[in-house]
């Protein structure tokens, strides 16, 4: 748990707009979203627009401006350099050592909670991802959500927020009565348990090939279906079976991506539900038959019709997840509940979404589909087609090998040199993902991906272990201080001057850190990881530009107080967006 009390970041556009509410009369949250950044920190820190205000006063705005400038001037605060006009704006400049002090003391003090201000407090969240389907591998196309999702997950609750996260696994639904029809007549016990989902898959295909020449396999298989909804034990011994085994690859995929759901409820936990969402929507008037089947009509919503039962009377998916919305509602009463999946399932979430709502029940806006672009690779889309998926597992493999190939190139001596090419290879094939706006589609590209100078996930760890080598060399060889408490120190010590930290690399580094809650907070309203994964590279270019022209381990005393303090500030940052994005950082590799 963070410790939200400890976060006494110092927001620097709230204390200009709390000036600024002084002299002009605005409300103060009106102006603080006013405030600009200059595209070049030449021109200022901050900048405020005077065309609103010009209006009102009927004066041009260069004039207002200047008369706004001169008085806040007159009695500009210490951390404030300067306000002067340019044109239409009122351009501002930090001091820089006041606010180098300011982001230092609320990085270094807030250690692992800089950033976690608490907003989410009290407010539940859903967070729904991963979600593969039984019997299938664990493939490509579930990665994308499984590291996304994850990535809500952590920075929700970073933020405060009640998150329960849930993996609504696939694990009902017609396949199943299949994959039992095939297992009954094709299938050995033995053999599948030792191949686990590849004996499956393998059912899975026999069972087509069947199928095209002999049709009775498929009411065969639909009896199957409907022996499952009723609970006919044989089935369902067989179907757990089935789950058990999948679970197994699941599970070495979920240790090695570290993650842990807080639930794991299937498709198949809502068996139960269907007949009352039925009559819900029976009694509610929106039912409709449709050549046998119940559908509901989305016509006046320019949608397909929503599919509720079949004619078979079987369920859908479809009516499972408006039975699992009813669910969770009733269990977590979430705030919110979010729904991670590719793009292409965009319609079946506003159908089944709009179909809530017309249910009438005043939690349907807290609903929300999350989606994302897939993975492209050079060979064209991957394919699902009779198995031949590339799954997740030998991806992990492969990113792992080709990051342990490396380290023996660049640095061989390193010690747990397996443990580290884990954490690297995985971690890059994370960022790989999410250093995009998640619609775009990902280009699949191991170079791109695992260049240790590049903008990716590697480089991010690069720097961070940089930064514990610069800390661990300042300490004497026997001292067992960690790298948190040592910065807690630096700063604390009489002789801490941070007017030494005025250059324009360590501004740069300063005004990253200090926009770092901002883009947590950013990355949680929009769902967007690339904005935290896009702040850590700039940090981490921004420290290694500080890094090739200061010299951090000098002599003078003072002088290198300070720039250890920055390093353990940046370490600290880099270390929990890393976090954030679900990306190991290791301190030496
Ligand atoms: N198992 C589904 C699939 O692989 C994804 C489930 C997404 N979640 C949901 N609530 N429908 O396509």
């Amino acid at each position: 748990m963070y410790d939200y009390d400890m976060r006494v970041s110092m927001n620097f556009a709230r204390g200009l707009a709390e000036i600024l509410a002084e002299y002009t009369g605005m409300p103060q949250d009106e102006l603080e979203i006013a405030i600009e950044t200059p595209p070049d920190s030449k021109m200022g820190h901050f900048a405020f627009p005077c065309f609103g205000l010009a209006k009102e006063a009927k004066k041009a705005p260069p004039a207002i401006a200047s008369d706004l400038a001169e008085k806040i001037e007159a009695s500009r605060p210490d951390w404030l350099g300067q306000a002067v006009a340019t044109g239409a704006y009122v351009n501002f400049f930090l001091n820089r050592a006041a606010f180098a002090s300011n982001v230092l003391f609320d990085v270094l003090e807030g250690g692992e909670g800089y950033g976690a201000d608490g907003e989410g407090l009290g407010q539940a969240v859903i967070v729904e991802y991963s979600s593969p389907n039984i019997a299938k591998h664990f493939h490509v196309g579930h990665l994308g959500t499984t590291i996304i999702g994850k990535v809500i997950d952590n920075v929700y609750r970073f933020l405060g927020y009640e998150v329960t996260s849930i993996n609504h696994l696939g694990d009902w639904g017609t396949q199943f009565g299949k994959l039992i029809t095939a297992y009954k007549k094709w299938g050995s016990r033995e053999e599948i348990e030792k191949t686990e989902i590849e004996g499956l898959v393998k059912l899975y295909v026999k069972f087509h090939e069947e199928a095209d020449k002999d049709a009775s396999l498929n009411d065969e298989a639909r009896s199957w279906v409907i022996k499952m909804q009723d609970g006919d034990e044989e089935s369902l011994e067989i179907w757990r079976w089935f789950c058990d085994l999948s679970m197994k690859e699941f599970n070495r995929v979920y240790d090695r991506l570290d993650i842990i759901f807080d639930s794991i409820t299937g498709e198949s936990f809502y068996n139960g539900q269907m007949e009352a969402v039925a009559e819900i929507l029976e009694n509610k008037g929106l039912l409709k038959e449709s050549e046998g089947a119940k559908i509901v009509d989305l016509e006046e919503w320019n949608m397909p019709p929503s599919l509720i039962l079949r004619r078979d009377g079987g369920t859908l998916y479809t009516t499972r997840d408006i039975a699992a919305a009813i669910y969770r509602y009733e269990t977590y009463e979430f705030n919110k509940c979010l729904y991670v999946t590719g793009n292409e399932q965009s319609l079946h979430f506003a159908q089944w979404m709009k179909v809530v709502e017309l249910m009438g029940y005043p939690w349907s806006g807290g609903l929300e589909h999350v989606p994302y672009g897939m993975y492209l690779f050079e060979s064209g889309k991957m394919s699902t087609r009779r198995g031949d998926v590339i799954k997740v597992e030998d991806l992990l493999d492969e990113a792992v090998a080709k990051t342990l190939a490396i380290i023996n190139e660049k640095n061989p001596e390193l010690l747990n040199k397996e443990r580290v090419a884990e954490q690297v290879g995985v971690g890059a094939l994370k960022f790989g993902k999410l250093y995009n706006s998640r619609i775009k589609d990902t280009v699949f590209d191991w170079d791109r991906m695992l260049n240790f100078e590049g903008e990716t996930g590697p480089y991010v760890q690069y720097t961070h272990a940089r930064a514990c080598s610069v800390l661990r060399k300042s300490l004497s060889a026997d001292s067992n201080m960690d790298f948190g408490a040592l910065g807690v120190a630096l700063i604390t010590g009489t002789t801490f001057d941070s007017s030494i930290l005025d250059d324009d690399e360590a501004f740069d580094v300063l005004r990253i850190l200090h926009d770092f809650p901002a883009k947590v907070v950013d990355c949680a309203e929009k769902y967007e990881p690339f904005i935290i994964a896009r702040h850590m590279v700039a940090l981490a270019q921004a420290y290694n530009t500080f890094y090739t022209k200061h010299q951090i381990l000098v002599d003078d005393e003072p002088t290198r107080r300070a720039r250890l303090a920055l390093t353990a500030a940046v370490r600290t940052v880099l270390k929990t967006g890393l976090g954030l994005l679900g990306i190991a950082a290791p301190a030496v590799m």
